[in-house]
């Protein structure tokens, strides 16, 4: 398998994303050609005993590197976990601002270490090497970093685009199942963006993807890193139409992760948003319902139970979507719906027990 690179050609700050396998000559060649005084790799406890040692080698054929493990899981994705990467950044022998920052993990690995490069010393240089699906797909692209608050996921961020990304389909063969099958409902949401073709190929072949055939695993990371990058090439930082639409799924999704309090993955979240988000469509946008079924089978087939969990009140899912950063002063809320398969707007959609009741069709 060649590498294939895609090129995000944002005007201040274009890098390349690189999908195949066997990425270390592309990582090394990639890693010099920014000239780091030294490197911080940071991991965390599910990834560092698979790879950690590996990638250490191979990048102190740079420069310094040192290594920073966080516990595994969203719960890590704090201030706390936060102020222990300055903390070690800034021990002898300290970063500087010629440093680069390497995130090697999953979607939080990715979204911690990304914010903290983004502000040690106003902003240091950063390389994501994603090691999830979730994060290929998704999070590794596009240059969204944060950390939650108790108040919401991701509430404290910054923009901060990496310099370059690799997905190695190699590492996703040791990705666990739960985790490999969550990062569909990504996909399935890149479909319904923009991406009929992908829709079709994901209705015949998600069987390909959860038994990690490579070529499957390729197509899928390659096809939503293309359309990603051309929606951020668009509106780098949300400001405009079309990024907006990258939340398809994730006004509910969010809010059902942050009342799990995690015992469900985002993209199983997700799965759930993106059936509520058709309803919701099939309300305000004249989504014809015969879709919805499509949707709601496909998400199935994916092994994704859509149902909000009985348990969540509506109460609770109406006051955690009241503190989303997209809630506006007057009572609504931008909800991304999709008028037709393979379209989508945002709608100012009012915020209130109705549109639960709608989500939960
Ligand atoms: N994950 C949504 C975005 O990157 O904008």
């Amino acid at each position: 398998m060649s590498a294939i690179p895609i090129e995000v050609k944002l005007p201040s700050t274009p890098y390349r994303v690189w999908v195949g396998d066997n990425l270390q000559q592309n990582i090394i060649v990639a890693l010099k050609d920014l000239s780091p005084s030294s490197l911080m790799l940071v991991t965390d406890s599910n990834v560092a005993p698979l790879h950690a040692v590996a990638f250490i080698d191979l990048i102190k054929q740079v420069a310094p590197a040192k290594t920073m493990s966080v516990p595994a899981g969203e719960n890590s994705k704090n201030l706390d976990q936060l102020s222990r990467l300055y903390d070690f950044a800034l021990t002898e022998p300290a970063l500087d601002r010629d440093s680069v920052v390497v995130a090697l993990g999953g979607g939080m690995v990715g979204d911690l270490a990304g914010f903290f490069a983004a502000t040690l010393m106003r902003g240091v240089r950063l390389v994501q090497i994603p090691t999830s699906l979730l994060a290929m797909l998704d999070s590794s692209v596009g240059g969204k970093t944060a950390v939650n608050h108790a108040r919401g996921k991701n509430m404290i961020g910054a923009f901060h685009q990496p310099s370059s990304v690799f997905c190695d389909i190699n590492v996703l063969q040791t990705l666990p199942d739960r985790e490999l099958r969550s990062a569909i409902s990504e996909a399935i949401k890149c479909a319904l963006l923009g991406q009929m073709a992908l829709f079709t190929w994901l209705e015949n072949s998600v069987d390909m993807l959860l038994r990690r055939d490579p070529n499957a695993l390729r197509h899928c990371v390659t096809t939503c890193v293309q359309f990603k990058g051309a929606i951020v090439e668009k509106d780098e930082r949300e400001t405009g139409k079309e990024r907006i639409l990258l939340n398809l799924g994730h006004t509910l999704g969010h809010a059902v992760e942050t009342l799990m309090g995690g015992k469900m993955l985002h993209g199983e979240a997700i799965a759930i948003g993106l059936l509520a988000a058709m309803r919701v469509s099939a309300k305000h946008a004249a989504l014809p319902v015969p879709a919805i079924k499509r949707i709601e089978n496909l998400i199935r087939k994916a092994g994704f139970d859509p149902t909000i969990p009985a348990a969540l009140k509506d109460e609770d899912i109406l006051k955690v979507i009241s503190a989303d950063k997209k809630r506006a002063a007057n009572g609504t809320i931008k909800f991304v719906v999709c008028p037709r398969l393979g379209h989508a707007v945002a709608l100012d959609v009012k915020l209130d027990a109705q549109l639960i009741k709608d989500m939960r069709g």
